[in-house]
């Protein structure tokens, strides 16, 4: 079994989202996955030119000559597919945003109709199951709406959706290093359940999204980095 990650971040290795998606990784791994983290501020994406070449002349094939290519190759071979991001402005980074546009050649132009009344294109080849992994700046649930609304026709096999991101980086409290720990667990064990059952039970779902800090306690010390870092 092959598990893929598109991390969408601009801060690549650097990133949250890296830190969200390692023990993950790590954890499918364990279960005897092989796996692979892609940070697309690495590879040459160009904006797709909306021509339909890959529908019409060329069909499943795009006309633009970058990595695109590659990463569609890599996107079939996996038999998961996660897409990693930062929220910017309420949805996904676009880094990640024309990583899928550029997704075109896979589909068919053909529409068909599902059970939940949307239309949609046809699948060229048979398509990995997603997941999703969102880290927001903000406390809260709503900078994730978006995402859970584009998830909601896709099925996937998970969604992570992780408030108050910059916690991940460094936080001096004992007990919010205890809990990011949790999580990092939780996400381990998300990996593994993934490979092993081709599901994530809701224990670790909730663990997943069980709060690490409060708002409050998260609203101070955030404000006060930024104080400091002005000065
Ligand atoms: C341009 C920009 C837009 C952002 N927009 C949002 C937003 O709409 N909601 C939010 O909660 N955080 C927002 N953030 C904060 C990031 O989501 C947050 O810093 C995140 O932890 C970064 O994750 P990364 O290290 O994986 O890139 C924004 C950050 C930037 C730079």
């Amino acid at each position: 079994m092959k598990i893929t990650v598109f991390n969408g971040s601009p801060r690549g290795r650097k990133s949250n989202s890296h830190r969200i998606v390692d023990p993950l990784l790590e954890g499918a791994r364990q279960a005897g996955a092989q796996t692979e983290e892609i940070f697309l501020t690495e590879y040459n994406i160009n904006h797709c030119c909306g021509c339909f070449s890959c529908w019409t002349k060329t069909p499943g094939k795009c006309v633009i000559d970058d990595d695109m290519s590659d990463l569609i190759d890599i996107f079939y071979e996996s038999d998961y597919v996660g897409m990693a991001t930062p929220v910017y402005g309420l949805f996904m980074t676009s880094i990640l945003k024309k990583f899928n546009e550029r997704l075109l050649p896979t589909a068919t132009p053909h529409i068909h109709k599902n059970e939940d009344g949307g239309c949609y294109h046809e699948e060229r080849m048979h398509y990995p199951r997603f997941f999703m992994i969102a880290n927001a700046g903000f406390p809260g649930e709503h900078n994730f709406d978006l995402f859970k609304a584009y998830m909601a026709s896709q099925n996937p096999v998970l969604e992570v959706y992780r408030n108050s991101g910059g916690v991940l980086e460094e936080w001096p409290d004992e007990n919010v290093k205890k809990r990011i720990n949790e999580f990092y667990d939780a996400l381990r064990e998300a990996g593994k359940e993934m490979v092993n059952e081709g599901q994530v039970s809701e224990d670790i779902i909730k663990s997943i999204h069980a709060e690490l800090i409060s708002d409050d306690e998260f609203i101070e010390g955030v404000n006060q980095y930024w104080d400091e870092a002005q000065a």
